[in-house]
């Protein structure tokens, strides 16, 4: 794999970054994924306006411009020969001497892409059977709209579900479902898809704007507001949205079935519509 490293293009094992970058000493960086079908970057855009606002609430400024960033991630779909996939964006603080204040603001930010190739990401086997989740209180930080690559507790969600058999988790917190480990959560009652609110609580997730914009078109009724978990279990369908599942349908939560236990076709629709869409 070619990717990106500071301005270079590099075979990875070419490709190093400094044992002192506060992106490896404190998580101080941010990420993006995009997903890639066809060969197509999907919400490029979305992407790069959410990286931007990460970094400026972190006080850290956009490295280059959006175009010289989709030059970067166009590069690297080319010469990786993704047809479908992902790219990897990462930038961080840059690199030095430890220090919880921040270095001098002329220190160069760390800039990281690579690819990651995912032969029929669109037509998952998964997504006809839908996936598993459990529930498991939300001990994240409190700023969750930034995009941080502080993913300790999402894993440890994730590893916790696949130990329970199932395939993720989705956090609580006050009885409420915040989102998945790394994914936006919603539920369907009586025809009304439910998801929460934006706020700081949840990542502002680029298919969830897309989706429910989707779902508008279509005359669906959106609310967008919190549900319990409560509510979940007694919903007529449950699905999550990511770049990298899309639409996914949820068909299980801590072992109950929802709806029927496959996955439901407000859920299906919105997969269909969202792949046509965005090729
Ligand atoms: N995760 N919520 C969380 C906590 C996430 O980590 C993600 C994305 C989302 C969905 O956002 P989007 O629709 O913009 O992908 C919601 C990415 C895919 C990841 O960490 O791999």
């Amino acid at each position: 794999r070619t990717v990106y490293v500071n301005g270079e293009y590099l075979p990875e094992h070419q490709a190093t970054v400094s044992v002192f970058d506060r992106g490896f000493l404190f998580a101080d960086g941010v990420y993006e994924v995009t997903s890639v079908l066809g060969g197509k970057l999907i919400d490029f855009a979305g992407h790069a306006k959410r990286l931007e606002r990460s970094l400026t609430e972190l006080g850290m400024d956009m490295p280059m411009t959006e175009e010289d960033l989709l030059a970067i991630h166009r590069r690297l779909v080319d010469d990786n020969g993704i047809e479908d996939g992902l790219v990897y964006l990462q930038i961080t603080r840059g690199a030095a001497d430890r220090d919880f204040a921040y270095p001098a603001p002329d220190t160069p930010l760390t800039v990281v892409l690579f690819t990651q190739t995912k032969p029929g990401l669109a037509d998952s086997p998964v997504a006809k059977k839908g996936i598993k989740v459990i529930s498991i209180p939300d001990e994240r930080w409190g700023r969750r709209d930034i995009k941080t690559v502080q993913l300790l507790y999402p894993s440890m969600g994730k590893m916790q579900a696949k130990a329970e058999g199932a395939d993720d988790a989705w956090m609580i917190e006050d009885g409420h479902v915040t989102e998945g480990t790394s994914n936006n959560a919603y539920i369907v009652k009586d025809g009304t898809l439910i998801t929460r609110h934006l706020g700081t609580e949840i990542l502002h997730g680029i298919t969830r704007a897309a989706v429910l914009r989707f779902a508008r078109e279509a005359q669906m009724k959106v609310e967008e507001r919190s549900f319990t978990l409560d509510e979940a279990l007694a919903a007529d369908e449950a699905f999550i949205t990511s770049a990298s599942t899309f639409v996914m349908p949820v068909v299980s939560i801590d072992g109950t079935d929802i709806g029927d236990g496959t996955p439901g076709p407000v859920a299906k629709r919105l997969r269909e519509i969202y792949l046509d869409e965005s090729r």
